[in-house]
């Protein structure tokens, strides 16, 4: 998605919003720009294309000076990427430039309204109708000119402004799409996103929905939507730049599937404690947890697919009704939800514009929330009843991967921990899983280390048009994941089908030499799977069977290609499993010549619907 980054200070301003804008790079874009003020006025230069095409007409941004700017990575939603629709967009006038994320969804209204009293329009952004609107309801005062603006649009909204009479503030203002203030000594900073910012400042302020920041070299300022003044304290960002680097890796991606036995146990140790699980960031008590009478599961894409996987250990270990949904389709189907339902978001990034919405409507229906997230202090944390982070640091690469990691381990400690409060479980039982969960991490080091074999099992396939993923419960929903991280890096079209839905209709598609992945690590149902691979084998399949070691032996009479990883209880099986695609997608993708971290018209953190 879109990214913003702006800059007061002492500091010429285009070589910091470039660099910053590099940053953001990974959130997937398709035009980038940057808006100058200097002593000769304002300056907007702006190019359809990657940021490097940008900072060749800039040179690196030594051709423009000035000390006060926006810069800006679009991600096209309305009008195609092009030079004109980048952004920075600017008023008639030429008094007001913006950058903006989200989309003004009443923008064609408001647009009409304008060209109605002879504004003219250049582009096709909903954005250019904010720098429009700004300078026609402009009398002298920024402030009240923004808050005119911010009573009139519907839609979500981060915007960076900077205005040609006021040539020593940079403004900002957001609803529903993350913001924040960075603040250092001489100089200011706003940003969609802390890594844009990380290598001047760690001291943030975070913007909520409709908070209105001004800019000047000696601080910043804050108002409600009334423009009544906020005391706003700053928090201090922990990681550090090294964790948003690529630390000697060719790609985020690899060094962030590296990192995953480490963010397990950043996610894991402290919340167990004795052979307990101690949940202490949960407001949830005993009486909450008896109360509750269904489970929802609401989340996007790698989220989702973890929620996929938690269906399967919330239903074993809790012996309760559970639900999985897309965010997209629960927000509109209108679920019946009430004070006995639990609804669990799970969003690495806190900002997903669906998921948040799913928020939203569980609690307008009384429902109690938690939300598993990776970005601390992010919308969705802050919404949602209770919060439990995953601790896997920043994830760049816009293929999920250790965020998938540490959400299942949290999913596993929510599913324990209740099944402990609702006594479901046995102690021996209990205490056999957490000692499990515990280990994961020393585990998942070893199912990553077999990577040549995975590589060299990689170069073979790489040329494939097709490939199909096949499993069965637990096994199933780790496919769903091994099937997108595929497709969405590597461009091969892949599926995921249940082995025993081959036989309604997927058997169709194979043919000779088509390539099937086959899970098999589930091992009460290997005999099951063994049987769809021999089917799909008859057809002229090549199959991979991905089993746990106590099945290799007779994994070899059946499959062509054999990976093994590690025995653990089965509903943590996907932890295990998905290790090893993730690094065969990554390994087809690097071979095929694939842009691996900014995949094609994706986008790290989804803030439009
Ligand atoms: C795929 C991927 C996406 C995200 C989805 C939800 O690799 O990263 O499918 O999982 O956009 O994002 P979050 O978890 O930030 O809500």
């Amino acid at each position: 998605m879109c990214g913003i980054v702006g800059y007061i200070g002492g500091e010429q301003a285009a070589p910091v919003l470039l660099e910053g804008l590099s940053k953001l790079e990974y959130r997937g874009y398709d035009s980038a720009g940057v808006a100058v003020y200097n002593e000769s006025g304002m300056h907007v230069v702006k190019s359809k294309g990657r940021l490097a095409v940008l900072e060749g007409i800039l040179d690196k941004g030594e051709k423009l000076p000035g000390t006060v700017g926006i810069g800006h990575t679009r991600w096209a939603t309305h009008g195609a990427p092009s030079d004109v629709n980048s952004h920075p967009q600017v008023s008639d006038g030429g008094l007001f430039a913006v950058v903006h994320n989200g989309i003004i969804e009443n923008y064609m209204q408001l647009k009409e309204h304008l060209m109605r009293r002879g504004v003219e329009f250049v582009s096709d952004t909903d954005t250019e109708v904010v720098a429009q609107m700004l300078e026609h309801y402009y009398r002298g005062d920024v402030l009240a000119a923004i808050r005119q603006v911010t009573q009139r649009v519907e839609g979500s909204y981060a915007l960076g402004i900077i205005c040609a009479d006021c040539p020593e503030k940079v403004f900002a203002v957001r609803k529903d799409s993350p913001l924040i203030v960075g603040l250092s000594e001489g100089q200011n900073f706003i940003a969609s996103d802390v890594t844009a910012i990380l290598a001047h400042t760690r001291e943030i302020v975070r913007l909520r929905d409709r908070e209105i920041a001004v800019l000047t070299r000696e601080g910043a300022e804050f108002y409600d939507e009334e423009l009544e003044p906020l005391e706003k304290p700053a928090e201090t960002i922990e990681w550090d730049v090294a964790a948003a680097e690529k630390g000697g890796y060719e790609h985020f991606m690899m060094k962030e599937i590296c990192e995953q036995p480490e963010a397990l146990l950043k996610t894991i140790s402290p919340r167990i404690k004795d052979g307990r699980i101690v949940l202490d960031d949960l407001k949830l008590t005993r009486a909450d947890i008896e109360k509750i009478s269904r489970v929802y599961i609401v989340a996007c894409g790698t989220s989702y697919h973890v929620g996929a996987v938690a269906k399967y250990a919330f239903e074993k270990l809790l012996r309760m009704p559970i639900e999985t949904d897309v965010a997209s389709e629960f927000r509109y189907r209108d679920p019946i939800l009430d004070d006995k339902t639990l609804v669990i978001i799970i969003s690495q990034s806190g900002e997903t514009a669906d998921t948040l919405a799913a928020l939203r409507e569980a609690r307008r229906q009384g429902a109690r929330t938690l939300a598993i997230v990776n970005v601390v202090g992010s919308t969705i944390a802050n919404e949602a009843d209770d919060v439990l982070y995953t601790w896997a640091g920043p994830e760049i690469a816009v293929a999920s991967t250790k965020a998938y990691s540490t959400q299942l381990a949290v999913i596993y400690l929510i599913a324990l921990y209740m099944a402990r409060e609702l006594g479901t479980l046995t102690e021996q039982e209990l205490e056999e899983y957490t000692k499990a969960l515990e280990k994961l991490p020393e585990l998942a080091e070893a199912a990553l280390s077999g990577r040549e074999t995975i590589q060299y099992f990689a170069s073979q396939y790489f040329n494939a048009k097709d490939m199909y993923f096949i499993g069965r419960n637990v096994d199933y929903a780790a496919s769903l994941e091994a099937s997108l991280k595929l497709k969405e890096i590597s461009y091969i079209h892949s599926e995921a089908y249940t082995g025993g839905e081959l036989k309604h209709g997927p058997i169709s598609l194979i043919e000779e030499g088509t390539l099937v992945i086959a899970l098999c690590t589930c091992g009460r149902l290997f005999g099951k799977m063994a049987a769809n691979i021999r089917e799909v084998k008859a057809r002229g399949a090549v199959v991979l069977g991905l089993c746990t070691e106590e099945f290799a032996g007779e994994m070899k009479g059946v499959a062509d290609w054999q990976f093994c990883v590690p025995k653990v209880p089965d509903f943590m099986l996907p932890s295990m499993s998905i290790l090893p695609l993730q690094l065969f997608a990554y390994y087809v993708a690097s071979m095929k010549g694939c842009d691996i971290d900014k995949p094609r018209n994706l986008a790290k953190s989804v803030t439009v619907e």
